[in-house]
C-alpha cells in the first residue's frame, strides 16, 4: 500500500537509483500513521534498551530514541551498496518478507582499512575473525548493530521482492 501510494517515495527511489521502493526520504511518521508501526516501535524500543545494556552503553541522563523508521521493498536483482548510518547510535532492520534467495545482510569488519598487509582469513575462521559476516534473515528477524558498522545488502537473488523495515536510534 505504501509503495503504491507514496508518490514522493516512488520519485525519490527512482531519482536515487533504489531498485524498488523505500519510504526513507518521504515518510517520517510511520509509527503514528498506522498502529501496526506504533506497535513495532514499542517492541523495538524494548530491544534497543536490551541491546544498549549488552553493549554496556553509559547513556547518562539520556536515552535511546527512535529517530527514523522506514520501509524497503527491494526488487529482484537490486541491492544496497556498503554504507554506515551517520548521526545515529543503533541501527537495524526487521524483516517482513524474505523469499528463497533473498539477500543476506553483509556486515564488514570495521578494521579493514587498518589491515593493509594482513593475510586473508581461512574459510573456516571463527565468525568473530571473519572480514565479512553474512546474516540470512527470516520473516520476523530483528537485527541491530552499532550505527558505525558498515554493511551492505548484496543483489537480491530472489524471484520476488524482499521487504524489510529499517530504523535508527539516536542518543538524547
Ligand atoms: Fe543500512
Amino acid at each position: 500500500m505504501l509503495a503504491s501510494e507514496d508518490r514522493a517515495g516512488q520519485a525519490w527511489s527512482k531519482a536515487h537509483g533504489y531498485g524498488g521502493y523505500t519510504s526513507y526520504a518521504s515518510l517520517s511518521d510511520l509509527p503514528t500513521r498506522a498502529s501496526v508501526f506504533g506497535e513495532l516501535k514499542r517492541q523495538l524500543d524494548g530491544h534497543a534498551r536490551a541491546f544498549a545494556r549488552d553493549l554496556a552503553f553509559d547513556l547518562g541522563q539520556g536515552r535511546l530514541k527512535l529517530d527514523s523508521l522506514w520501509v524497503n521493498v527491494l526488487k529482484p536483482g537490486a541491492g544496497h551498496s556498503g554504507h554506515i548510518h551517520p548521526h545515529s547510535v543503533i541501527s537495524g532492520a526487521v524483516y517482513v518478507r524474505t523469499p528463497p534467495g533473498a539477500s543476506a545482510l553483509k556486515l564488514e569488519d570495521p578494521r579493514l582499512p587498518l589491515m593493509m598487509a594482513a593475510p586473508p582469513r581461512r574459510a573456516d575462521a571463527p565468525e568473530a575473525l571473519q572480514s565479512f559476516v553474512y546474516l540470512a534473515p527470516a520473516p520476523g528477524t530483528v537485527l541491530m548493530w552499532e550505527s558505525w558498522l558498515r554493511h551492505e545488502v548484496p543483489a537480491n537473488a530472489a524471484k520476488s521482492e524482499r521487504i524489510s523495515i529499517s530504523f535508527n536510534y539516536g542518543w538524547r
